[in-house]
């Protein structure tokens, strides 16, 4: 049974999109901030109240409920099951899952367009739980501490799983966990496409496609908060509401609407300095053609299938630049995902990023959560919750 649709999650954190001035000096500011609020939430332990543990049933059993895949295909190949997760080793933590962000890197595992390094695999690369367990020696973790983790290891669709200790991060005591699960992901890939990848700045006009989307929605206020115009592509009007309320000055219905022309218009054929397209093979071409002279093609993601291959040709016509990047890469070192994440967590405690948990699921009905992210008809963030929880 699908829980009730969320809408407008948290109408109490107030959108203060312009609240956070990131001029020049946004990095020092940030830095500021971060002195101020970070330590206790990256530092030392975690002191918030988390609460009673998901079911205290299963803590006697190394058996645990998780999804798991046996071949690749459709939603259906999602299978709820028993499995054994055993206890954590030099450098590990146990983590009870607390809520699990759904990505659409999700769904190309499952598909095999990414191919898993096992098989059967759990899916899953973001999740918040509570520590369970620490393995032989291991410092600067206990159990009770609430953490969040995205990226690899791959089967965070689990009730509990073992991961490396230095992958994980606290949470601070006053993000609540759904929100924690919805950001991690989806945040630190918003954090290095605006702020890293390429940086946007006062004055530059983005094109954001899939602008209603879980990264998209926290990439069009990311940029609004950096001073950029943004304009933002999706299939609906619902949707479109929702990324005017995100901080896109432009709306452009691509199922309706050729947005090349639209970009055109908007900008008096200027082009814009960037494209962040993870529609992929629907919106590539286009995209190249809504760029300005030295402008930045970042195809981060193919939800609608992988691109044609691009000719260095049509790269010369405008002197363009080309990245395809993943957050894995930008998240390499500790030291790099402690920045990344903490930027996150201060934008959303600030404000500056509303978390929109659109969508919950129990965690064991992830086929009908996969089933409604393919077929377009999510908006924001989508959490699996573990069953019990
Ligand atoms: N490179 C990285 O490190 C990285 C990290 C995270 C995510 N990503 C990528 O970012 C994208 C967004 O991920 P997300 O989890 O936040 O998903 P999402 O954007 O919430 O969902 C995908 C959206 O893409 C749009 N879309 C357009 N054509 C589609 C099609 N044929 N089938 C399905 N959807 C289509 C839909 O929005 P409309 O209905 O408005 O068209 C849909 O809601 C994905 O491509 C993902 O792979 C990449």
């Amino acid at each position: 049974m699908v829980l009730p649709k969320i809408t407008n999650f948290h109408h109490h954190h107030r959108f203060l999109q312009n609240s956070f001035s990131w001029g020049s000096s946004s990095l020092s500011q940030l830095q500021r901030a971060l002195t101020k609020s970070i330590p206790s939430a990256l530092g030392v332990q975690n002191k918030a109240a988390i609460g009673p543990l998901c079911s205290s049933a299963v803590v006697e059993s190394k058996m645990v409920k998780a999804i798991r895949v046996h071949e690749l295909g459709g939603p259906e190949v999602l299978k709820w099951e028993d499995v054994e997760i055993g206890e954590p080793k030099d450098g590990e933590i146990k983590v009870k899952n607390k809520a699990i962000g759904l990505n659409f890197i999700d769904v190309y595992f499952r598909k095999g367009v990414y191919k898993a390094s096992t098989m059967p695999f759990t899916p899953g690369m973001e999740a918040v739980g509570v520590v369970t367990a620490v393995g032989p020696g291991l410092t600067g973790r206990k159990v009770g501490d609430l953490v969040a983790y995205a990226g690899n290891p791959m089967g965070a669709y689990a009730e509990e799983q073992i991961l490396p200790a230095e992958k994980v991060v606290p949470v601070p005591p006053s993000i609540d966990p759904i929100i924690a699960a919805s950001v991690m992901l989806k945040g630190m890939t918003a954090q290095f496409l605006v702020r890293q990848c390429f940086k946007v700045e006062r004055g530059h006009t983005v094109l954001v496609h899939a602008a209603a989307g879980g990264v998209g929605s926290l990439l069009c206020q990311w940029a609004n908060a950096l001073g950029a115009t943004v304009i933002g592509t999706v299939s609906t009007k619902e949707k479109a509401a929702q990324a005017k309320d995100d901080g896109c000055h432009h709306v452009i219905l691509y199922k309706e609407e050729d947005f090349v022309t639209r970009v055109n218009e908007i900008t008096s054929g200027k082009g814009v300095e960037v494209v962040y397209d993870s529609v992929g093979k629907d919106t590539f071409e286009g995209s190249l053609a809504c760029l300005k002279l030295r402008g930045y093609m970042v195809n981060f993601g193919q939800s609608s299938g992988t691109p044609d291959p691009v000719s260095l040709s049509a790269l010369a016509a405008k002197s363009l630049f080309l990245t395809r990047p993943t957050l894995m890469h930008y998240t390499v070192t500790r030291d790099e995902l402690l920045q990344t994440a903490s930027e996150v967590f201060t934008n959303v405690g600030a404000g500056v990023l509303r978390v929109r948990v659109n969508h919950t699921y129990p965690l064991s009905q992830a086929a009908q959560a996969h089933t409604d992210l393919e077929s377009r008809k999510t908006s924001g963030s989508v959490v699996l919750i573990p069953d019990g929880c």
